[in-house]
């Protein structure tokens, strides 16, 4: 495996394997790789001849109060496993090569509406960072997929929307959440947990399910499942942000017999915010 940090080597290297009509997968990732990030990379390995993964802590997708400065940064030990997986090219730019001007002097991308929404709302710089990096990922590597995880569902659908609404040619995957055998889903942010905080974090997956069994059993009263469903966190000993009944497409409250139905949640937990969806219906 090769690994890059300065853009020139990066676009000298896809250029070569375009020249030579071969199909490139990116794997846009922030680092601290899990189970989860390498099963991104395998199915990019069946999507493309050479697959491409990004490891940079993205600082405009973090708002002031946030945890940028102590967002784990384990590149040696992600170099190993991403070099395991059969990943071709890992690019690992420093900041300024990303953002080489103040943000606020530089171009950015912004996917108004979904962006607002459920994450948005608590987190409002979040997803228009995600969409700015995610375009530049795309000029720079020229992929032509990229995958991503689903536990991320509105950052899914916000790239995907980016992506139509600039016409960039690239096809984006979304891969189900990977989650540990007690349910807990697979995040970077999981290591924030102690020992206690670990034992009650699958109770958040474990809530969505029930809700989603009673829509399931007829009951579409949202509002009233999804008080109960905080209220259930709240015991737990969760700090919940939000629970609520969308539509997967568009994140729109649902009409009651909406074909495609996901619950989504976050909820602190400590230090920890950790966030979850499944599909309803
Ligand atoms: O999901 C992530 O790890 C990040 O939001 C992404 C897509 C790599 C952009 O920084």
């Amino acid at each position: 495996m090769q690994t890059v940090q300065h853009i020139a080597e990066l676009r000298t290297q896809v250029a070569a394997w375009k020249r030579a009509g071969e199909r490139v997968a990116l794997v846009p990732t922030m680092g601290n790789l899990h189970r989860g990030h390498l099963r991104l990379v395998e199915r990019a390995r069946q999507l493309a001849s050479r697959t491409v993964a990004s490891i940079f802590v993205n600082p405009t997708q973090f708002g002031p109060n946030e945890d940028f400065a102590g967002y784990p940064r384990t590149l040696e030990e992600d170099s190993r496993e991403l070099a395991a997986a059969g990943l071709d090219l890992l690019f690992a730019p420093e900041v300024a090569a990303i953002y080489p001007r103040p943000l606020a002097e530089m171009t950015q991308v912004s996917v108004p509406g979904l962006s607002q929404l459920l994450c948005g709302a608590s987190r409002p710089v979040h997803f228009g960072g995600v969409a700015t990096v995610v375009a530049k990922l795309f000029n720079l590597v020229q992929p032509d997929v990229a995958v991503f995880g689903e536990k991320d569902w509105q950052q899914l659908i916000i790239i995907r929307r980016m992506t139509a609404d600039l016409d960039l040619p690239v096809e984006v995957i979304g891969i189900p959440t990977v989650r540990e055998a007690d349910g807990l889903a697979m995040s970077s942010r999981n290591g924030y947990l102690s020992v206690e905080e670990r034992v009650i974090a699958p109770t958040l997956y474990a809530v969505l399910q029930a809700m989603a069994e009673r829509w399931r059993a007829g009951d579409r009263d949202s509002v009233a499942l999804e008080n109960a469903a905080k209220a259930q966190l709240a015991a737990a000993g969760f700090r919940p942000d939000y629970v609520e009944i969308r539509r997967a497409d568009d994140l729109q409250r649902p009409e009651p017999d909406h074909a495609a139905l996901r619950i989504f949640a976050a909820a602190w937990l400590g230090r920890a915010r950790l966030i979850d969806n499944l599909a309803v219906t």
